[in-house]
């Protein structure tokens, strides 16, 4: 039910702390400073043979593989490839021996999804699913996988289930990592970070009434850019999505660099770009095409750590989120994006829960 709430959307915006704490519950194992997981279905053997991964899925699913690909990469050395379930269904790509193919879906159910899976199994890969839906088609055609436990999400626009698909790849990053040369100290230090980051998203959340005031300000804008690097660029893909889809607002993502190579022809005093510009190794670099979108007169809404001092210099307006590690800055930073997308929904007038031309889950092609 939806209790306080006015909306599935926000309640399920709101429960991120709880269903991350959920996605964790139980598989962060200190004694041996890794991630456990019941439902891999791999011996030792098999996984210190995996090559390569491939990630897949569709709309914000593919958002969390983008997110899970910079994650596996960077902690396991394992070479990754996000595909979309559509595409890798029927472009037959050429497949290496030892690959492991992640299914990842919210509902268990989007045809596109569960044809990749059983096309590549079909092939002799082994297949995953990273999947909320118990018992969902996709869950049941993939070899084993990993339960969110994010609970039922009602909201058509994905909240929860994508911040708990972040933190479960991550913590398949962590596993990997510590099945290869990720030391135990690493490995620990991770899982404390791990453990924090209920409480950053709870801190997020508090950023709510300085996001109802940027929503008032740009709620009538046709064209909202949203721009971000390395573990924020498809945070960057993922608040344009949700914002197109419940208030139809045209909206686009890009890698902050990728502005000037013809999207900053779209800048001009009506079209605000949205920064996501934690503190990190790309921050200068951000900050440095920040001023280009100023310089062409563009307004800039900025998603920032508490403890930048530079940015309200360049932004018109700072959403602050607490400082986490650059790997777990998706599950952080998306936050005030979904809220965004939310609050400028609700002032069109649009059916939040409901947006025209979409189903909870397709299982048509
Ligand atoms: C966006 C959204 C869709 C789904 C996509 C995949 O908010 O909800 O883009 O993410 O249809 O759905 P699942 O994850 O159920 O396979």
């Amino acid at each position: 039910s939806l209790g306080e709430y006015e909306h599935y959307m926000l309640k399920e915006i709101y429960e991120q702390p709880e269903s991350i704490r959920n996605a964790m519950r139980g598989r962060l194992d200190d004694q041996d400073a890794t991630a456990v997981f019941g439902g891999l279905n791999l011996t030792p053997q098999q996984l210190r043979s995996v090559e390569r991964i491939i990630l897949t899925g569709c709309g914000t699913s593919w958002h969390s593989a983008l997110v899970g690909e910079y994650l596996i990469e960077e902690l396991a050395r394992i070479p990754v490839s996000v595909e979309y379930a559509s595409e890798l269904r029927y472009r037959n790509p050429p497949i290496e021996n030892n690959t492991l193919v992640f299914g990842i879906t919210q509902s268990g159910e989007t045809a596109d999804t569960l044809a990749a899976l059983r096309e590549t199994k079909r092939k002799g890969h082994r297949t995953l699913a990273i999947c909320n839906v118990v018992a969902s088609s996709i869950a049941q055609a993939a070899d084993g996988g990993v339960y969110l436990h994010a609970g039922p999400e009602i909201g058509v626009a994905s909240t929860k289930a994508y911040t708990s698909q972040c933190c479960v790849l991550a913590m398949l990053a962590l596993y990997f990592g510590r099945t290869r040369h990720m030391s135990y100290e690493a490995g620990q230090g991770f899982i404390e970070e791990l453990r924090r980051l209920p409480a950053a998203v709870q801190q997020a959340l508090t950023c709510d009434q300085q996001v109802r005031d940027v929503a008032k300000k740009y709620c009538d804008a046709t064209t909202v850019l949203y721009l971000g690097r390395q573990y924020n660029f498809p945070t960057a893909l993922e608040g344009a999505l949700k914002l197109k889809e419940i208030s139809y607002i045209h909206a686009e993502g890009y890698p902050a660099a990728e502005m000037k190579h013809g999207p900053i022809a779209l800048v001009d005093k009506q079209t605000p770009s949205v920064f996501i510009v934690p503190r990190g190794t790309t921050h200068d670099k951000v900050m440095a095409n920040m001023e280009e979108v100023k310089a062409r007169g563009g307004p800039i809404i900025a998603v920032a750590s508490h403890d930048d001092p530079h940015i309200d210099a360049i932004a018109d307006d700072v959403i602050r989120v607490p400082q986490v590690p650059g790997f777990l800055q998706p599950i952080v930073t998306v936050v005030p994006l979904q809220l965004l997308s939310y609050h400028i929904a609700l002032l069109r007038g649009c059916d939040v829960d409901k947006p025209r031309n979409l189903a909870k889950s397709v299982t048509v092609e």
